[in-house]
């Protein structure tokens, strides 16, 4: 029996059941065999019976489904081993080549314009009216380094990931909102590779993680594909054109162009490739899906699809069967499996692809959530004439997530404030090259804060730094675009939009959507088409594209302008995004009740890590001075406000789910409020500098502004903690006893003078002590987030303040007054690395009195150098001004800090030894193993 799919949901009536989808929508929910949960009383260990749904899916449609149902029980017998393995997944990151430009003749022949027809094709996959075929001929065959016999031994030898542009140099001309980086133009990579014969017959492809930007690919000579959109994942196969006799030769040519981006995008192939080798027959690329669409406390219903393609000449019958193991913290599957799928034959026509369906049931869930972050994985395997001849694994998680319009955000249907930060992708001194570790210490940074939920600004996170929000627990919301038809920049993806939306929307969530972190798919960030009604219908194509991929999560928009929430726009999502407008969530709820309502992008407050300017000033506009932005965390651009106000929001309005912070670090570009050179001289307050600058005005020119990296952030660019992270823990952790003082205590210019202290507490009230005086004691009053004394008058010594909560003592904090600077000390993150030749150790350098205080003005230039099996492979203070390379061995200490980034060497176990020294200060060293 055929049954055919109803047509693709509208999400015009999407509002019908709140936040969840609604059941009309659920199209999946009349297709699927009755779930062994609502079919079954009395549940065993494993159901005795599986039921089985047998797709036959037709090249790009959604159409035509057989429905077969089969009978198993106890797990499959263990098939032999095969001596070839079913399936490898090799790193294909070492023995590249690069260079940064075209070669002479190239011309106009590897622009977008001729490049287009012969990407396109790439799509076909993901949308419906891409072109089936390339272009005749070869594209790209008359440029140099397109060709198999083209030496690049002279080009520079390098391991990917790769980012080009933050090896600098730092250029004042370029934008500062791209980080003055030299982010645009070609850059080419190649790598030669050798295959054993006996790989001969399987089926080989290329997956990139990510390549910024316009990817085209020649394999041996020939055009073979590529991919645009540097944020999104693709593969390629090479199967057709590999040499199993001799050496074949890749060759990858990006191209940025300028102006197409509001931040630093990187440059590169800046994550992983991988080289896949399967069987003709073998599960497609992203082609398990795993949804539980039953869970309660005793039981999940696991529901899974596996898309199988025969790529061989004949047709083929093949065995799927699929295990679920338990993941422990570390990753590693339990011994037995929790549920199983027998499995079944199938019989699949040469090209087909088939997508049978499972059900298993988990008992007793161990549901994931942002503090039990527990994991299941799926083995799924394809057996040919009794051998393994495919095996991929799928991790996933079990919970259940709802958004409502009027109790915010449920997990595991208990209410969950999101407390969210906005990040962009790229890890500070290390550029957008993605590293595990740096990313992983990004998120241990931000959960020490109370965070449990990333945005990905603007754009598709890699799949690592997903796995690591499922292994680590925090929620996600994948964020697809920054601009769709209606550009921001002149070259950013509105060139893109209307041949790739579909593809790269499809691709992100095809990819993504077993992820338990993810929660929330974003359509797009304050794209411009949302001042006007009549663009709702493309947030509904959106909307519409992303529920065929996925039902089970909510479809949303960061939003800004305040006429998207009745111009038709919020009847296109299932929750709505508000930036920045805190006051505007009552109105919006009253004008729609019924729809779920989330701040997916708030404050933008900006501060400079240790900086303090005065007089304090709450006007958010005050106080720019010396391109820093000062720590009262009142500071704020045009369309920004501080955290307190937000927060204010939050709780006069329960029922919206919570926030996204923008940003939780810094980032590299967008450096606002310095965004551009300037006509005025700022809050300058050093004479002399103030006469440099007056001179420059005087001269006609515009004042150089140096910043190329944001203020945003809670933590700064190297991950050093400003004090609004504090503010931002006394709120998303009240359980935990902590106060925060602020500013330092180190200011002889300032003796007599008034000099506000603000305390960040989790307790609610506060008494401060100067040299032992009580300065009085303070309670928090309703909305109030912060407790201040405004008239302390700045003699040196020691502050310090007791919080209480609920009349209790509840934590102390002390400032004194540093000393003369004096040594150096280092602290180390962790104290082993692991001999990957990725793994890194992050080691803060901060300048003290001899006491150990942090003297919170020192800028002594600290040299570092290293012995042992490691190597510096980045130095940062956090300011935002600095020009100085990324990779040199040696920074200036900004407002007492930096930051040294060591890197493990590939296979090298031992003792690494860091030394830092200074002039005048007693110098350093600190041990780390490399093991
Ligand atoms: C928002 C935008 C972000 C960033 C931020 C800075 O409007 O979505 O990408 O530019 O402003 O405040």
């Amino acid at each position: 029996m055929f049954i055919t799919h109803p047509p693709a949901p509208s999400t015009r009536d999407r509002r019908a059941t709140g936040c969840d989808l609604p059941k009309s929508m659920n199209k999946k929910s009349s297709l699927t065999p009755r779930s062994p949960l609502a079919s079954r009383r009395g549940f065993a260990r494993f159901p005795a019976s599986v039921n089985l749904t047998v797709i036959a899916k037709l090249p790009g449609s959604f159409a035509c489904a057989l429905w077969l149902t089969f009978g198993g029980s106890a797990p499959a017998a263990q098939p032999e081993a095969v001596p070839v393995p079913a399936r490898e997944r090799i790193l294909f990151n070492s023995g590249w080549r690069f260079a940064k430009s075209d070669p002479a003749n190239t011309g106009t022949n590897l622009t977008y314009r001729q490049l287009k027809p012969w990407l396109l094709p790439a799509a076909r996959e993901f949308t419906t009216n891409a072109p089936a075929t390339r272009p005749n001929g070869n594209l790209g065959e008359e440029v140099a380094f397109t060709r198999t016999d083209f030496d690049d031994g002279n080009w520079r030898a390098l391991d990917l990931p790769h980012d080009w542009a933050i090896e600098g140099p730092f250029d004042q001309s370029l934008p500062g909102e791209t980080a003055k980086l030299p982010y645009a133009g070609v850059g080419w990579y190649r790598k030669r590779f050798t295959l054993p014969q006996s790989d001969a017959g399987r089926h080989i492809a290329l997956e990139v993680d990510g390549a910024m930007s316009f990817a085209a690919v020649w394999l041996n000579g020939r055009f073979i594909g590529g991919w645009p959109y540097g944020y999104s994942s693709w593969r390629l196969d090479l199967t057709p054109h590999l040499n199993f006799n001799g050496t074949n030769v890749l060759a990858i040519r990006l191209d940025n162009p300028p102006e197409s981006s509001r931040w630093y995008p990187g440059a590169g192939i800046y994550r992983n490739v991988w080289l896949t080798k399967a069987a003709p027959v073998h599960v497609r690329y992203w082609g398990v899906t795993i949804t539980t669409p039953h869970v309660t406390t005793a039981a999940a219903e696991v529901h899974q699809t596996v898309a199988v393609v025969n790529r061989s000449r004949l047709s083929a019958t093949v065995k799927v069967s699929s295990l679920i193991y338990e993941l422990n913290t570390n990753g590693q599957k339990s011994l037995e499996p929790v549920a199983t799928n027998a499995g079944t034959q199938l019989k699949i026509a040469s090209g087909e692809t088939v997508t049978p369906e499972f059900n298993a049931v988990v008992w007793n869930p161990k549901l994931w959530s942002p503090t039990t972050p527990h994991r299941y994985v799926a083995v799924t395997k394809l057996e040919e004439e009794g051998r393994v001849s495919d095996t991929v694994e799928t991790p996933f998680g079990i919970r259940t997530i709802q958004f409502t319009a009027t109790n915010g955000f449920l997990l595991n249907g208990a209410r969950l404030p999101i407390q969210g930060v906005c990040l962009h992708h790229d890890l500070g001194a290390l550029g957008a090259a993605l590293n595990l570790r740096a990313m992983e210490r990004q998120l241990e940074l931000v959960r020490q804060m109370g965070c449990n939920a990333i945005r990905t600004a603007h754009n598709p996170a890699a799949p690592e730094f997903l796995d690591l929000c499922d292994r680590m627990g925090f929620l996600v919301m994948e964020e697809a675009f920054d601009a769709w038809r209606m550009n921001k920049r002149t070259n950013d993806y509105s060139l893109l939009f209307d041949d790739w939306h579909e593809a790269d929307l499809r691709a992100m969530i095809r990819r993504d959507r077993n992820h338990p972190s993810i929660i929330l798919w974003s359509l797009g960030n304050e794209v411009y088409e949302q001042r006007e009604g009549t663009n709702a219908w493309l947030a509904e194509e959106l909307a519409d594209i992303a529920h065929q991929e996925d039902l089970t999560r909510p479809v949303n928009m960061a939003l800004h302008v305040v006429a998207a929430s009745t111009n038709g726009f919020q009847r296109m999502l299932d929750v709505f995004g508000y930036n920045y407008t805190p006051f505007g969530y009552a109105a919006f709820h009253s004008n729609n009740p019924a729809v779920p309502l989330l701040g997916s992008e708030t404050t933008s407050t900006v501060s400079s890590r240790g900086e303090y300017f005065f007089p304090v000033s709450t006007n958010r506009r005050d106080g720019r001075m010396d391109f820093q932005a000062t720590s009262y965390d009142y500071a704020a651009p045009a369309w920004a406000y501080m955290p307190d106000t937000e927060f204010k929001a939050q709780d006069e309005n329960p029922f919206v789910a919570g926030e996204f912070v923008w940003t939780g670090l810094d980032y590299l570009g967008e450096p606002t409020p310095y965004d551009n050179d300037t006509t005025n001289r700022l809050l300058f307050t050093d004479p002399q500098t103030q006469a440099q600058m007056d001179a420059l005005l005087a001269a006609g020119k515009k004042i150089p502004v140096p910043s190329r990296s944001s203020y945003f952030g809670i933590l700064d660019l190297c991950g050093f903690p400003k004090d609004r992270f504090y503010l931002y823990q006394a709120r998303w952790r009240p359980e935990l006893p902590m106060a925060h003082i602020l500013p330092h205590w180190n200011w002889p210019e300032r003796t007599n003078q008034v000099t506000p202290v603000h305390v960040y507490t989790s307790g609610d009230e506060a008494e401060l002590f100067l040299n032992g005086k009580s300065l009085g004691r303070k309670k928090r009053g309703p909305f109030e987030y912060r407790l201040r004394w405004d008239d302390v008058v700045y003699q040196p010594g020691t502050l310090k303040v007791v919080a209480y909560k609920n009349g209790r003592r509840w934590a102390t904090d002390v400032m004194k007054t540093a000393g003369p600077a004096a040594k150096i000390e280092l602290t180390p993150d962790r104290k082993l690395v692991k001999t990957d030749g990725q793994d890194l150790c992050f080691i803060t350098v901060t300048i003290t009195d001899k006491n150990g205080w942090l003297v919170p003005r020192a800028n002594h230039r600290v040299r570092f150098s290293l012995e042992g099996p490691g190597e510096i492979i980045a130095t940062d203070n956090g300011d935002a001004t600095s020009h100085e390379p990324f990779q040199q061995n040696h920074r200036a200490a900004f407002n007492g800090m930096a930051l040294v980034i060591v890197r493990s060497k590939a296979g090298e176990v031992g003792k690494i030894v860091l030394k830092a020294e200074a002039d005048e200060l007693k110098g350093r060293e600190v041990l780390i193993r490399s093991k």
